[in-house]
Protein backbone atom coordinates (compact mmCIF):
# COMPACT_ATOMS: atom_id res chain seq x y z
CA UNK A 1 0.00 0.00 0.00
CA UNK A 2 1.43 3.52 -0.46
CA UNK A 3 1.92 4.66 2.50
CA UNK A 4 1.39 8.24 2.61
CA UNK A 5 -1.84 8.41 0.55
CA UNK A 6 -3.35 5.43 2.99
CA UNK A 7 -2.14 7.63 6.22
CA UNK A 8 -3.63 10.86 4.87
CA UNK A 9 -6.70 9.03 4.01
CA UNK A 10 -6.60 7.37 7.22
CA UNK A 11 -6.15 10.62 8.65
CA UNK A 12 -9.34 12.34 7.38
CA UNK A 13 -11.43 9.44 8.53
CA UNK A 14 -10.09 10.01 12.00
CA UNK A 15 -10.75 13.33 12.06
CA UNK A 16 -14.21 13.03 10.51
CA UNK A 17 -16.63 9.93 10.02
CA UNK A 18 -18.81 9.76 7.92
CA UNK A 19 -16.72 11.51 5.21
CA UNK A 20 -18.28 11.60 1.42
CA UNK A 21 -15.52 10.09 -1.15
CA UNK A 22 -15.03 13.25 -2.58
CA UNK A 23 -14.37 15.24 0.97
CA UNK A 24 -12.12 12.35 1.49
CA UNK A 25 -10.21 12.87 -1.97
CA UNK A 26 -9.87 16.27 -1.52
CA UNK A 27 -8.65 16.06 2.08
CA UNK A 28 -6.51 13.13 1.50
CA UNK A 29 -4.76 15.06 -1.59
CA UNK A 30 -5.75 12.16 -3.85
CA UNK A 31 -8.10 11.23 -7.04
CA UNK A 32 -11.62 9.37 -6.32
CA UNK A 33 -10.24 6.37 -7.96
CA UNK A 34 -7.75 6.58 -5.60
CA UNK A 35 -10.05 6.90 -2.45
CA UNK A 36 -11.55 3.19 -3.17
CA UNK A 37 -8.39 1.94 -3.71
CA UNK A 38 -6.81 3.28 -0.73
CA UNK A 39 -10.11 2.28 1.59
CA UNK A 40 -9.43 -0.60 0.42
CA UNK A 41 -5.88 -1.07 1.01
CA UNK A 42 -6.74 0.44 4.74
CA UNK A 43 -8.97 -2.31 4.97
CA UNK A 44 -6.72 -5.03 4.14
CA UNK A 45 -4.06 -3.82 7.05
CA UNK A 46 -7.45 -4.42 9.05
CA UNK A 47 -8.78 -0.80 9.52
CA UNK A 48 -12.56 -1.81 9.39
CA UNK A 49 -14.17 1.03 7.54
CA UNK A 50 -18.27 0.60 6.93
CA UNK A 51 -19.33 2.27 3.20
CA UNK A 52 -22.62 3.81 4.13
CA UNK A 53 -25.02 4.85 0.91
CA UNK A 54 -25.30 8.74 0.18
CA UNK A 55 -23.27 9.38 3.44
CA UNK A 56 -19.38 8.10 2.41
CA UNK A 57 -16.89 6.18 4.43
CA UNK A 58 -16.86 5.88 8.12
CA UNK A 59 -14.45 4.32 10.93
CA UNK A 60 -16.57 1.46 12.39
CA UNK A 61 -14.73 2.15 15.37
CA UNK A 62 -13.35 5.58 15.85
CA UNK A 63 -8.94 5.50 15.89
CA UNK A 64 -6.97 7.87 17.51
CA UNK A 65 -3.73 7.43 15.96
CA UNK A 66 -0.07 7.56 17.44
CA UNK A 67 1.51 11.05 18.12
CA UNK A 68 5.24 11.71 19.28
CA UNK A 69 3.86 15.45 21.12
CA UNK A 70 0.84 13.87 22.53
CA UNK A 71 2.28 11.09 24.00
CA UNK A 72 5.20 13.08 25.37
CA UNK A 73 2.89 15.79 26.57
CA UNK A 74 1.42 13.26 28.81
CA UNK A 75 5.00 12.87 30.12
CA UNK A 76 6.36 13.84 33.34
CA UNK A 77 8.65 17.02 32.27
CA UNK A 78 11.78 14.96 33.84
CA UNK A 79 10.71 11.93 31.57
CA UNK A 80 10.33 13.42 28.93
CA UNK A 81 14.32 15.07 29.09
CA UNK A 82 14.91 11.72 29.57
CA UNK A 83 13.71 9.98 26.16
CA UNK A 84 16.59 11.04 23.77
CA UNK A 85 13.52 10.39 21.47
CA UNK A 86 9.98 9.61 20.87
CA UNK A 87 9.71 8.19 17.27
CA UNK A 88 6.34 7.09 15.38
CA UNK A 89 6.40 5.20 12.62
CA UNK A 90 3.37 5.28 10.44
CA UNK A 91 5.09 1.42 9.32
CA UNK A 92 8.02 -0.36 10.34
CA UNK A 93 9.32 -3.73 10.25
CA UNK A 94 9.64 -4.52 14.10
CA UNK A 95 9.78 -1.42 16.91
CA UNK A 96 12.31 -3.40 18.25
CA UNK A 97 14.44 -3.78 15.14
CA UNK A 98 14.47 -0.34 14.91
CA UNK A 99 15.88 0.65 18.53
CA UNK A 100 18.29 -2.59 18.22
CA UNK A 101 19.41 -0.86 14.70
CA UNK A 102 20.91 2.41 16.39
CA UNK A 103 23.03 2.98 19.60
CA UNK A 104 21.93 3.56 22.98
CA UNK A 105 23.11 6.46 24.97
CA UNK A 106 24.21 6.48 28.64
CA UNK A 107 21.59 4.86 30.87
CA UNK A 108 19.66 7.58 31.96
CA UNK A 109 18.65 8.14 28.32
CA UNK A 110 15.78 6.69 27.19
CA UNK A 111 14.76 5.83 23.58
CA UNK A 112 11.32 5.09 22.56
CA UNK A 113 9.79 3.85 19.34
CA UNK A 114 6.08 3.20 18.12
CA UNK A 115 4.21 2.24 15.39
CA UNK A 116 0.96 2.09 13.39
CA UNK A 117 2.14 -1.31 11.60
CA UNK A 118 4.61 -3.54 12.06
CA UNK A 119 5.40 -5.80 8.70
CA UNK A 120 7.81 -8.22 10.61
CA UNK A 121 6.49 -7.81 14.19
CA UNK A 122 8.37 -10.29 16.69
CA UNK A 123 7.18 -12.33 19.58
CA UNK A 124 8.50 -15.10 21.49
CA UNK A 125 10.62 -18.19 20.45
CA UNK A 126 10.50 -16.93 17.18
CA UNK A 127 6.78 -16.44 16.61
CA UNK A 128 5.35 -13.46 15.00
CA UNK A 129 3.57 -10.76 16.57
CA UNK A 130 0.71 -8.90 14.44
CA UNK A 131 -1.86 -6.44 15.00
CA UNK A 132 -4.31 -4.42 13.05
CA UNK A 133 -3.34 -1.30 12.11
CA UNK A 134 -4.68 1.16 14.66
CA UNK A 135 -5.98 -1.49 16.40
CA UNK A 136 -3.03 -2.01 19.17
CA UNK A 137 0.40 -0.56 20.51
CA UNK A 138 3.24 -1.67 19.56
CA UNK A 139 6.08 0.24 21.75
CA UNK A 140 9.86 -0.53 22.43
CA UNK A 141 11.54 1.27 24.68
CA UNK A 142 15.59 1.44 25.15
CA UNK A 143 18.01 1.58 28.06
CA UNK A 144 20.99 0.82 28.63
CA UNK A 145 22.03 -1.33 31.86
CA UNK A 146 25.74 -0.74 33.67
CA UNK A 147 25.19 -4.73 34.68
CA UNK A 148 26.10 -8.28 33.31
CA UNK A 149 23.16 -9.78 31.10
CA UNK A 150 22.79 -12.04 33.75
CA UNK A 151 21.24 -9.74 35.94
CA UNK A 152 18.61 -9.39 34.00
CA UNK A 153 17.46 -12.47 34.42
CA UNK A 154 14.44 -11.20 35.88
CA UNK A 155 13.56 -7.81 34.16
CA UNK A 156 11.10 -9.46 31.20
CA UNK A 157 9.15 -10.53 34.77
CA UNK A 158 9.27 -7.13 36.06
CA UNK A 159 8.28 -5.30 32.63
CA UNK A 160 4.66 -7.18 33.17
CA UNK A 161 4.13 -6.04 36.42
CA UNK A 162 5.33 -2.28 35.07
CA UNK A 163 2.14 -3.35 31.91
CA UNK A 164 -0.40 -4.13 34.38
CA UNK A 165 0.65 -1.18 36.60
CA UNK A 166 0.19 1.12 33.56
CA UNK A 167 -3.55 -0.75 32.74
CA UNK A 168 -4.28 -0.41 36.14
CA UNK A 169 -4.36 3.66 36.02
CA UNK A 170 -7.07 3.01 33.47
CA UNK A 171 -9.21 0.70 35.68
CA UNK A 172 -8.78 -2.07 34.18
CA UNK A 173 -10.00 -5.11 37.05
CA UNK A 174 -8.81 -8.45 36.53
CA UNK A 175 -5.31 -8.20 35.00
CA UNK A 176 -2.86 -10.89 35.53
CA UNK A 177 0.69 -12.36 34.68
CA UNK A 178 0.83 -16.16 33.30
CA UNK A 179 4.40 -16.88 33.47
CA UNK A 180 7.13 -15.54 31.58
CA UNK A 181 5.11 -12.75 30.81
CA UNK A 182 2.13 -12.41 29.18
CA UNK A 183 -0.36 -10.14 30.47
CA UNK A 184 -3.48 -12.00 30.21
CA UNK A 185 -7.07 -11.45 31.89
CA UNK A 186 -9.34 -14.77 32.21
CA UNK A 187 -6.80 -16.67 30.71
CA UNK A 188 -7.08 -14.73 27.96
CA UNK A 189 -3.83 -12.84 26.53
CA UNK A 190 -3.80 -9.04 26.07
CA UNK A 191 0.04 -7.98 25.80
CA UNK A 192 2.65 -9.96 24.83
CA UNK A 193 6.32 -8.38 25.85
CA UNK A 194 9.76 -9.42 24.17
CA UNK A 195 12.90 -8.03 25.49
CA UNK A 196 15.96 -8.02 23.34
CA UNK A 197 19.43 -7.57 24.56
CA UNK A 198 22.48 -6.64 22.89
CA UNK A 199 26.26 -5.43 23.78
CA UNK A 200 28.57 -7.15 26.52
CA UNK A 201 27.60 -10.06 28.87
CA UNK A 202 29.30 -8.95 31.87
CA UNK A 203 28.14 -5.47 30.59
CA UNK A 204 27.49 -2.69 29.81
CA UNK A 205 24.24 -3.96 27.97
CA UNK A 206 21.05 -2.89 26.48
CA UNK A 207 18.01 -3.56 26.63
CA UNK A 208 15.03 -2.97 23.84
CA UNK A 209 11.63 -3.82 25.90
CA UNK A 210 8.80 -4.20 23.23
CA UNK A 211 5.37 -4.30 24.42
CA UNK A 212 2.22 -5.30 22.36
CA UNK A 213 -1.26 -4.51 23.50
CA UNK A 214 -4.11 -5.05 22.31
CA UNK A 215 -6.38 -2.84 21.47
CA UNK A 216 -9.75 -3.76 19.25
CA UNK A 217 -8.08 -6.67 17.34
CA UNK A 218 -11.56 -7.20 15.36
CA UNK A 219 -10.91 -10.14 12.72
CA UNK A 220 -7.99 -9.76 12.56
CA UNK A 221 -7.65 -11.64 15.89
CA UNK A 222 -9.36 -14.86 13.54
CA UNK A 223 -5.81 -15.69 12.85
CA UNK A 224 -4.20 -15.83 16.38
CA UNK A 225 -4.00 -19.30 17.86
CA UNK A 226 -4.31 -18.93 21.15
CA UNK A 227 -6.90 -16.91 23.26
CA UNK A 228 -6.58 -13.63 23.30
CA UNK A 229 -9.10 -10.31 24.37
CA UNK A 230 -8.49 -7.18 23.73
CA UNK A 231 -9.11 -3.50 25.44
CA UNK A 232 -12.18 -2.47 23.38
CA UNK A 233 -13.38 -6.06 24.73
CA UNK A 234 -13.11 -5.13 28.30
CA UNK A 235 -13.10 -1.38 28.95
CA UNK A 236 -15.94 -1.18 26.33
CA UNK A 237 -17.16 2.66 26.03
CA UNK A 238 -14.03 3.68 28.78
CA UNK A 239 -11.54 3.15 25.90
CA UNK A 240 -8.83 5.31 26.80
CA UNK A 241 -7.04 6.65 24.42
CA UNK A 242 -3.89 5.48 22.63
CA UNK A 243 -1.57 8.41 23.14
CA UNK A 244 -2.08 8.35 27.05
CA UNK A 245 -1.78 4.79 27.16
CA UNK A 246 1.33 4.61 25.84
CA UNK A 247 2.74 7.53 27.94
CA UNK A 248 1.36 5.02 30.74
CA UNK A 249 3.49 2.25 29.50
CA UNK A 250 6.47 4.29 28.70
CA UNK A 251 6.37 5.96 32.03
CA UNK A 252 5.96 2.56 34.10
CA UNK A 253 8.54 0.78 31.97
CA UNK A 254 11.15 3.72 32.36
CA UNK A 255 10.34 3.44 36.41
CA UNK A 256 10.52 -0.43 36.53
CA UNK A 257 13.61 -0.20 34.84
CA UNK A 258 15.33 2.22 36.96
CA UNK A 259 13.89 0.23 40.01
CA UNK A 260 15.26 -2.80 38.47
CA UNK A 261 18.83 -1.05 37.81
CA UNK A 262 18.88 -0.65 41.77
CA UNK A 263 17.32 -3.96 43.10
CA UNK A 264 17.10 -5.97 40.77
CA UNK A 265 13.63 -8.49 40.19
CA UNK A 266 13.39 -8.97 44.48
CA UNK A 267 11.80 -5.61 44.45
CA UNK A 268 8.99 -7.28 41.94
CA UNK A 269 8.74 -10.30 43.42
CA UNK A 270 5.80 -9.53 46.06
CA UNK A 271 3.68 -7.26 43.19
CA UNK A 272 4.36 -10.61 40.48
CA UNK A 273 3.11 -12.83 43.29
CA UNK A 274 -0.08 -11.15 43.37
CA UNK A 275 -0.28 -11.03 39.79
CA UNK A 276 0.88 -14.85 39.34
CA UNK A 277 -2.22 -16.73 38.08
CA UNK A 278 -0.23 -20.01 37.78
CA UNK A 279 0.18 -20.24 41.54
CA UNK A 280 -1.48 -23.16 42.71
CA UNK A 281 -2.63 -24.31 39.38
CA UNK A 282 -1.61 -27.88 37.93
CA UNK A 283 0.94 -26.97 34.93
CA UNK A 284 2.86 -28.62 32.70
CA UNK A 285 5.94 -27.50 30.45
CA UNK A 286 6.27 -27.86 26.70
CA UNK A 287 8.97 -27.65 25.23
CA UNK A 288 11.33 -29.41 27.62
CA UNK A 289 13.14 -32.85 26.73
CA UNK A 290 11.94 -34.44 29.35
CA UNK A 291 7.69 -34.19 30.82
CA UNK A 292 7.80 -31.15 33.48
CA UNK A 293 4.57 -31.11 35.23
CA UNK A 294 3.24 -30.17 38.72
CA UNK A 295 1.90 -27.39 40.81
CA UNK A 296 3.08 -24.41 40.16
CA UNK A 297 4.27 -22.51 43.23
CA UNK A 298 5.39 -18.68 42.12
CA UNK A 299 8.49 -17.47 40.65
CA UNK A 300 12.29 -17.03 43.04
CA UNK A 301 14.15 -14.31 43.03
CA UNK A 302 15.73 -14.68 39.75
CA UNK A 303 12.41 -14.84 38.37
CA UNK A 304 12.13 -18.69 37.52
CA UNK A 305 9.17 -20.84 37.92
CA UNK A 306 8.70 -22.77 41.08
CA UNK A 307 7.04 -25.94 40.73
CA UNK A 308 5.85 -28.59 43.12
CA UNK A 309 6.70 -31.99 41.31
CA UNK A 310 6.40 -36.01 41.84
CA UNK A 311 9.67 -35.86 43.10
CA UNK A 312 10.01 -32.90 44.85
CA UNK A 313 10.81 -29.19 43.93
CA UNK A 314 11.38 -28.41 39.96
CA UNK A 315 12.35 -24.53 38.48
CA UNK A 316 12.39 -23.30 34.99
CA UNK A 317 14.37 -20.95 33.03
CA UNK A 318 12.27 -18.43 31.49
CA UNK A 319 12.47 -18.17 27.53
CA UNK A 320 11.91 -21.92 27.39
CA UNK A 321 8.96 -23.15 27.68
CA UNK A 322 5.00 -22.57 27.32
CA UNK A 323 2.60 -23.30 30.43
CA UNK A 324 -0.50 -25.08 29.96
CA UNK A 325 -2.98 -26.62 32.18
CA UNK A 326 -3.00 -30.47 32.37
CA UNK A 327 -6.58 -30.15 31.41
CA UNK A 328 -5.35 -28.80 28.18
CA UNK A 329 -6.90 -25.40 28.82
CA UNK A 330 -4.62 -22.21 28.37
CA UNK A 331 -3.91 -20.71 31.66
C1 LIG B 1 5.04 -12.26 22.80
O1 LIG B 1 5.28 -13.18 22.00
O2 LIG B 1 4.17 -12.38 23.67
C2 LIG B 1 5.79 -10.98 22.72
C3 LIG B 1 5.19 -10.03 21.75
C4 LIG B 1 5.92 -8.72 21.67
C5 LIG B 1 5.41 -7.84 20.54
C6 LIG B 1 6.00 -6.47 20.59
S1 LIG B 1 5.15 -5.34 19.53
C7 LIG B 1 6.40 -4.15 19.79
C8 LIG B 1 7.72 -4.87 19.78
N1 LIG B 1 8.22 -5.03 18.44
C9 LIG B 1 8.28 -6.31 18.07
O3 LIG B 1 8.66 -6.70 16.94
N2 LIG B 1 7.82 -7.09 19.03
C10 LIG B 1 7.47 -6.34 20.20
Amino acid sequence: MSGDAAQRLLRALCAQSPCSGSELAARAGVTRAAVWKQIEALRTEGVAIEAQAGRGYRLAAPIELLDARAIAAHLSPVLRRRFGGIEVHWRIDSTNSALLRTAAGDERVLAACLAERQTHGRGRRGRGWHMPLGGGIALSLRRRFDGSMAALAGLSLAIGVAVVRALAKHELAGVGLKWPNDVVVDGRKLAGILIELTGEAHGPCVAVIGIGLNLRLGVAGQAIDQPWTDLATLAGTAMPGRNVLAADLLAEIAAATDVFALHGFAAFVDDYARLDVLAGRSLRMLGTPTLVQGIGRGVDAQGRLRLACAHGECVVDSGEVSVRTIDGTVA
